[in-house]
């Protein structure tokens, strides 16, 4: 296959199961609840021993070795989180260390919330386009260390992941990167988003003795409106960008944030449930990582045929929206 692509897919979950009727344990509020409102039925939780950088380093070394590829072959990583491994310097950093790759370029994409990936995605693009290169790129989240476990509007819909794939042209390449289109409607930055460590409210003794690092804002039902709306529009303008048809698709990935929000895009966009991949019952919402894990799920399973196009796309705190047409 021509153009510029996916050469390997790779991703990581945690072993450790977090069920409905764990939280209904440590919470008030029951499976009924959880899987009526968001379609999740258990996520995954990394251990006390794991960090974000174990779990990227895991779907990468999976990636670079689907690719057939070494990590000395790599040219440039990319990771897209919101839940680094130390606050700085990058996870990009540890993980080219961690993974023995030359003295790359390595940069994260951090703040785009769970839009991050396939904004990176683009950038590996343009980056293979200026120079012919090989470019990691990660979508990781480590969420259950960082949210508020009392919280239960938001702490239920969580899990942690990784998902990665590297960007090359030439012959390997598996699914070349089509189009893309990304957005910011920045009026809705305050729908979701984790306020304390910034300069407008820095970390001090207050906020942690009130748990403020923890505190995970979230307008439940603003961020379901926007994300139905720009996850829709955005794969509307993708497929035209790339000069195809509904009627052409093979698979739509959306973000697994919600399934209420997966089938409300389905619906828009007129749709058959089979179009779609969903796993948001099996790992809840994993932030930037759902749509490399779903994608690197679906091509494994054999979901994902030659010849197949796919179309992703997603949303994330910002409020920022990414979608792109990949043809396998
Ligand atoms: N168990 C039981 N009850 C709960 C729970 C829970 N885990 N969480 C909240 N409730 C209660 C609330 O306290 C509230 O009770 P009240 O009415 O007595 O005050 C009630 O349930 C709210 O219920 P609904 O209004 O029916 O909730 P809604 O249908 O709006 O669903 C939800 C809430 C699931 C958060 C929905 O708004 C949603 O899916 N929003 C999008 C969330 C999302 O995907 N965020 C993305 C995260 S980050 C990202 O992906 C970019």
């Amino acid at each position: 296959m021509a153009g510029i692509g996916i050469l390997g897919f790779g991703s990581y979950v945690p072993s450790r199961v977090m069920t409905n009727d764990d939280w209904a344990e440590l919470l008030d509020t029951d499976d009924e609840w959880i899987t009526s409102r968001s379609g999740i039925k258990e996520r995954r939780f990394a251990d006390d021993s794991e960090s974000t950088l174990d779990l990227a380093a895991a779907a990468a070394e999976q990636a670079i070795s689907d690719a057939g590829l070494t990590a000395d072959d790599l040219d440039e990583i990319i990771v897209a989180t919101d839940t680094p491994e130390v606050y700085t310097p990058d996870t990009a950093a540890h993980l080219q260390h961690r993974l023995g790759a030359g003295e790359v370029t390595a940069f994260d994409l951090g703040g785009s919330g769970c839009a991050g990936f396939v904004l990176a995605l683009d950038i590996a693009k343009t980056r293979v386009q200026a120079t012919p290169k090989k470019v990691l790129v990660v979508g990781v989240e480590l969420i259950s260390r960082l949210m508020d476990w009392t919280d239960r509007s938001t702490a239920v819909l969580f899990g942690d992941g990784a998902g990665a794939v590297v960007i090359g042209e030439g012959d390997l390449v598996k699914a070349e990167l089509l189009s893309f289109d990304a957005g910011t409607d920045g009026q809705y930055s305050d729908i979701l988003g984790l306020e304390t460590g910034g300069t407008r409210r820095p970390f001090s003794l207050e906020e942690a003795q009130k748990d403020g690092h923890h505190e995970i804002a979230m307008n439940g039902r603003e961020v379901f409106r926007q994300a139905v709306r720009r996850m829709a529009a955005s794969s509307e303008i993708v497929l035209e960008r790339a000069g195809r048809r509904k009627d052409e698709v093979a698979l739509v990935i959306p973000h697994q944030a919600n399934l209420r929000i997966i089938d409300a895009v389905r619906h828009k966009l007129g749709l058959d449930e089979d179009l779609v991949y969903v796993n948001v019952d099996r790992y809840g919402n994993t932030g930037s990582a759902t749509v490399p894990l779903a994608m690197s799920e679906a091509h494994h399973e054999g979901r994902i045929k030659p010849g197949d196009l796919v179309v992703l796309t997603a949303f994330g705190a910002g409020f920022h929206w990414s979608s792109a047409v990949l043809q396998f």
